[in-house]
């Protein structure tokens, strides 16, 4: 399969959705209900799905407000088969770009501790870690706080 491919913004409308729910509900370590993604507060989150060849296979979610300069990275997945291919950090670049015009200038997240692969990656795309927030998600595992300052 192709690599490269197309980032597009999308909304709760957009008929992919479903598809980034089912990506979701099947390849993200914490997914999210239907009525979760229902409830999200749209005009506060920008999603981003990540397309090859009309096929939606990643996505990225942040949190935003309008006017304020950082954001919160709450989601990103790709689809199991193209991880290690290179194909996540053309959907990061390509997200990093759309934030430019959003003035936004760090990102935060919270991943579990033992989440190495995605460790790994948020550490190769210059991620720092913060701290660790002890029982962070509701199972009891730590958490690790990581900052990116653009
Ligand atoms: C997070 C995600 C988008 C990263 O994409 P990816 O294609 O897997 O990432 P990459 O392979 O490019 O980068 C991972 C890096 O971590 C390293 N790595 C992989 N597995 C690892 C492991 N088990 N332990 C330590 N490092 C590991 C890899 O070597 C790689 O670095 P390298 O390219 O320098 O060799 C993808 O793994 C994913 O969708 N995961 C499921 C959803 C998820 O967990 N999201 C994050 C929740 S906070």
């Amino acid at each position: 399969m192709n690599i490269t491919g197309s980032l597009k913004r999308l909304s709760l409308s957009d008929f992919v959705i479903r598809d980034i729910i089912e990506l979701d509900q099947k390849e993200f370590p914490r997914p999210w209900s239907y009525q979760d993604w229902q409830n999200l507060n749209w005009s506060h989150h920008c999603l981003f799905g990540w397309f090859i060849e009309s096929e939606i296979v990643g996505f990225v979610l942040i949190g935003h407000v309008n006017g304020d300069d950082a954001s919160h990275l709450l989601k990103i997945c790709l689809k199991s088969g193209l991880r290690g291919s290179g194909t996540s950090q053309f959907m990061w670049e390509s997200f990093l770009n759309t934030l430019k015009p959003l003035g936004i200038g760090s990102i935060f997240l919270e991943v579990e501790a033992d989440n190495s692969r995605a460790i790994g990656f948020y550490t190769k795309v210059q991620f720092k870690q913060i701290r660790v927030v002890p029982s962070f998600y509701s199972d009891g595992k730590d958490g690790i706080m990581m900052l990116l300052v653009l």
